[in-house]
């Protein structure tokens, strides 16, 4: 059967539209079956692509700020001149269309040559450039080094055996079955190769060298650096209690952890999940796609209560209790002997599967071992920069400065790692751009999307706009007066708008 396509969206643009046709500024028409979003700002039309490149979401539902446009999904931002990802998630610049003004009308025909990405300071920098990681940070550094054509060495070292992959997706579509695995790697293959950067993985880095400056991988190489990017990112943290370490039991970092739970999750009937983390509740939400019964034991009353609040805290165990799921709060598993799992209040659980989540920790041997400045992660100044002058740290490591609370902070986001990979891949080179972007994450479960921008650890209270339930909401976590984090369902353009107010520190 022929799958029925659904028409491209808005007028024919090659027959011309009136800046009449436009709702606030946008526009959305097609060029044969390309969607193409125009953007009135300032002085100027743009024309780009309709569609995010990072997961497609609709750019005209999106925040337009100057001559840029941030994405309502997972706040990527494009420059409209020059379709440039300025901001992860994106890394992939948007095509840039042709506006041709014929009297009073619009025409888009063609494409633009994909315009050159901003270069935005010096390169003269031709060292070698090493890259320890090659998660979120990692790459998103090795790919604006070139962006910003950076044409010295790139070494990026990994003690993983797949290339970098979208994390996120591990306990998302891919885990739940709905997402195919060419999906997962951020780039292809030959991507590596071409834009010269030497990617080895299996390289697991032990030391570092600062005198020498040189890393040394396990197999004893040692690997010299004019500037060295820490992106070690956090590690999962194992139960320690008997049994946890039988092959039915996982934690979910990497692509071969996720791999094995879905081999063991197509024949098994029951899993447990240990831990009502974010990485813990999204693994169960994607199991019970895959129609495996799961039970969440978890120490607290209430899942992610500790980040979220209570309210949206009670929404989500409800949320995941109408698609199955069976909580068992308050407890702890205190055994695992083959299947049967035995709780501390006494019961036992029977499990063919077992997901551990219950958080992670920093990976900061590395960074210790070479003496630099260590504090619940590894200290970094606004450009990023350890207290070693030339080594650099960015993502799930890195304590920085948070201009917006004032306080030095460290976060486990995927954005966030990204975006600090970026700024280190600029401060290598000399740019000095201080890392000011306001924390950003995201969590999915089944149809519901959570937003989250800023960095709330307490609060005194929290305010709700809209209503939790019916899954259209707004909450403000506040401390001493002030807002340091917003929560949301499905008002994306809100947490758009939140995020750009911290930023120019304009939320109350
Ligand atoms: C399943 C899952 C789902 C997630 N979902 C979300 C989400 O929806 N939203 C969100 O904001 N965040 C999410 N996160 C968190 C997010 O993925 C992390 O914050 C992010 O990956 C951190 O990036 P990083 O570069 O610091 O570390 P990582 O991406 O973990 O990369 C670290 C890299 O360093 C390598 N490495 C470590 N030590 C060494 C060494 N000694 N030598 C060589 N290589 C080494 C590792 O192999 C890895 O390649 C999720 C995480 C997981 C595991
Ligand atoms: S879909 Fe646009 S940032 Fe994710």
């Amino acid at each position: 059967m022929e799958e029925e396509q659904t028409p491209p969206a808005g007028p024919d643009l090659t027959r011309g539209v009136t800046l009449d046709d436009f709702t606030d500024g946008r526009l959305v028409g097609h060029v044969g079956d390309q969607e193409i979003l125009l953007v009135r700002s300032g002085k100027g039309i743009f024309a780009v692509d309709a569609h995010c490149t990072h997961y497609h979401g609709p750019l005209v539902d999106g925040l337009v700020v100057g001559d840029s446009i941030r994405c309502p999904w997972h706040h990527a931002c494009f420059d409209l001149a020059t379709g440039e990802a300025t901001r992860a998630p994106a890394l992939t610049p948007l095509s840039v269309w042709q506006v041709e003004h014929e009297g009073s009308r619009l025409f888009v025909r063609r494409k633009h040559d994909q315009p050159k990405p901003r270069i935005e300071g010096p390169v003269d920098f031709r060292g070698r450039i090493v890259i320890v990681g090659g998660g979120a940070a990692g790459f998103a550094a090795a790919e604006m080094l070139r962006r910003q054509e950076f044409g010295g060495d790139i070494v990026m070292l990994s003690n993983d055996a797949a290339p970098p992959v979208d994390r996120p997706n591990l306990s998302k579509d891919y885990l739940a079955g709905s997402a195919p695995e060419d999906w997962l790697p951020l780039r292809s293959d030959g991507f590596y190769a071409e834009a010269g950067i030497d990617l080895r993985l299996n390289s697991n880095v032990v030391s570092i060298d600062t005198t020498a400056r040189s890393v040394v991988t396990d197999r004893g190489d040692a690997i010299a650096y004019d500037r060295l990017l820490l992106a070690t990112g956090a590690e999962p943290v194992r139960l320690t209690i008997p049994g946890s370490d039988q092959p039915h039991v996982h934690t979910l970092r990497t692509l071969a952890d996720c791999q094995a739970i879905i081999k063991l999750a197509s024949g098994a009937q029951r899993a447990v999940v240990i831990g009502a983390s974010f990485i813990g509740l999204e693994a169960a939400a994607a199991l019970r796609a895959r129609n495996v019964e799961v039970h969440v034991v978890a120490p607290e009353q209430r899942p992610m209560e500790r980040v979220l609040g209570a309210d949206l805290g009670d929404f989500i165990r409800k949320l995941h209790e109408e698609h199955g799921v069976i909580f068992h709060l308050e407890d702890t598993v205190i055994a695992i002997d083959g299947k049967r799992l035995t709780l501390k209040s006494g019961g036992s659980l029977q499990a063919d599967l077992v997901v551990v989540g219950v958080g992670v920790r920093p990976r900061l041997t590395l960074a210790e071992q070479a003496g630099l400045a260590i504090d619940r992660g590894v200290t970094v100044n606004a450009f990023l920069e350890t207290s070693v002058a030339g080594i650099f740290a960015a993502g799930d490591i890195a304590r920085w400065p948070d201009p917006y609370s004032g306080t030095n902070i460290r976060v486990e986001h995927w954005v966030v790692a990204q975006r600090q990979g970026q700024t280190a891949a600029r401060n290598m080179l000399g740019q000095r751009k201080a890392f000011d972007a306001v924390p950003f994450f995201w969590s999915q479960h089944y149809d519901v999307p959570i937003n989250y921008v800023g960095h709330a650890e307490k609060w005194d209270d929290i305010t709700i706009e809209g209503d939790i339930a019916s899954r259209d909401c707004l909450l403000k976590y506040r401390s001493n007066g002030r807002v340091f984090a917003v929560a949301s369902i499905y008002r994306d353009l809100a947490s758009l708008q939140a995020e750009l107010a911290m930023e120019q520190k304009a939320l109350d």
